[in-house]
């Protein structure tokens, strides 16, 4: 375990190993927990942040995303990337890394990993929004699509919202299997019942909530009308991307939709699909209360989650506060400090022999706080 001791002009490191370290230390029922609470009190501020659509730069085989976004105090910004192919080359499709700055200052306090954090910021999310907008009594959950995000969504659906039942559906057999894997004698799945589907419509039949979590860099319909039971809710988080999509356009017609940040929705989301004028509820409303959830028992609700700018920002301050708390972590070498903030040059000035040498820059610049040991 490293340890941080905080300086206002020291950066503080997460690795993802120390992420780890802070699940593991704090429990993942805990933490998920935590999370959700740190999102809803971001969303709950909806008006205080500067927001923006997300920064997309896309590629044949993927997309790679800027996500800022600031209030009064603090600034986030997150680089993440999806690649759908990237599994078969090793790497995970979705990649995660940011930071969190003073606003008053713009030093940057944490740099941090978010790959594994996005998973679990993502699962918090998505609890967030079933709890406001399922059904009170679902118990019944489909994970369609198994693979990095799908063990943090059936572990959140399962300690925070009392599902009891997933039935698990993914086009690659070796990736439910890997799910159950994970979930089988885990000690956080205690009275889960787990059942692997031939398909998506054996998966959803009968199901409360339907989350899909597919990566297909294409126009897909996971769910298509007359699959889901009235009073479904669908928590869609693989449509994310422009072409990428996973519910077909008469499933969203049917349904209430709900979104993060309806700007980056439209052109993101399974929203894509829907004319300009199509409406949809940003969930910020709902949750203070500006706007009805579900209308009734019987409506099929959907929250199509892109992923917006806010829950890494909330996740951040989240990591943030909880390894200072722990200790976790190391402080990065970022930003020099000077003798004189002014005299920048003192980094790269020539060393001259001589007794009047100026001293070298090592000598000058104070010396940045050495990582301590673990
Ligand atoms: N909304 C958000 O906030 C958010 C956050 C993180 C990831 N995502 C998205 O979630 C998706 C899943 O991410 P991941 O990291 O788990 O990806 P992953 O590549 O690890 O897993 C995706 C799985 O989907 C399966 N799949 C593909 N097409 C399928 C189909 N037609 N039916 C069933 N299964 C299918 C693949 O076999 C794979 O196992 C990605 O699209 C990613 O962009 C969204």
């Amino acid at each position: 375990m490293t340890h941080f001791t905080p300086h206002c002009q020291e950066t503080l490191f997460l690795s993802p190993s120390d992420v780890a370290g802070l699940v593991r230390s704090q429990g993942m029922a805990a933490t998920l927990d935590g999370l959700e609470a740190y999102i809803r009190q971001d969303f709950s501020r909806w008006s205080r942040f500067d927001k923006s659509a997300r920064l997309a730069s896309h590629s044949p085989d993927g997309v790679i995303e800027l996500m800022p976004i600031a209030d009064g105090a603090h600034y986030s910004f997150k680089y993440v990337n999806g690649h759908p192919k990237n599994t078969s080359q090793g790497l995970p499709t979705v990649m995660a890394f940011g930071v969190l700055a003073d606003v008053s200052t713009g030093m940057p306090m944490l740099v941090s990993e978010l790959t594994l954090a996005t998973a679990l910021r993502t699962a918090a999310t998505s609890v967030l929004a079933a709890r406001a907008l399922a059904r009170p009594e679902s118990r019944v959950m489909a994970l369609i699509g198994n693979g990095a995000q799908s063990e943090f969504q059936a572990l959140a659906f399962h300690r925070l919202l009392g599902i009891d039942e997933i039935r698990l559906y993914d086009t690659d057999a070796a990736a439910t299997a890997k799910l159950v894997r994970n979930l089988q004698d885990n000690p956080d799945t205690a009275g889960l019942r787990l059942r692997a589907c031939a398909s998506s419509l054996e998966a959803v039949r009968d199901a409360d909530i339907v989350t899909t979590l597919t990566a297909d860099k294409t126009q897909a319909a996971i769910i298509t009308a007359g699959m889901l039971r009235p009073g479904t809710h669908l928590n869609a988080v693989g449509g994310d991307c422009p072409g990428k999509t996973e519910i077909h356009p008469e499933v969203l017609a049917a349904a209430k939709v709900f979104v993060e940040y309806e700007p980056q929705t439209r052109v993101e989301g399974d929203l894509q699909q829907m004319p300009a004028g199509f409406a949809v509820t940003e969930l910020w409303q709902v949750l203070a209360g500006q706007a009805t959830g579900r209308d009734s028992a019987a409506q099929v609700t959907v929250f199509d989650s892109v992923g917006f700018a806010l829950e890494d920002f909330s996740a951040l301050r989240y990591l943030y506060d909880q390894a200072r708390r722990l200790g976790l972590g190391r402080a990065l070498p970022l930003i020099p400090r000077l003798d004189d903030p002014k005299d920048l040059y003192q980094l790269v000035r020539p060393a001259l022999s001589g007794a009047c040498a100026a001293p070298s820059a090592g000598a000058h610049a104070k010396p940045v706080a050495e990582p301590l040991l673990n």
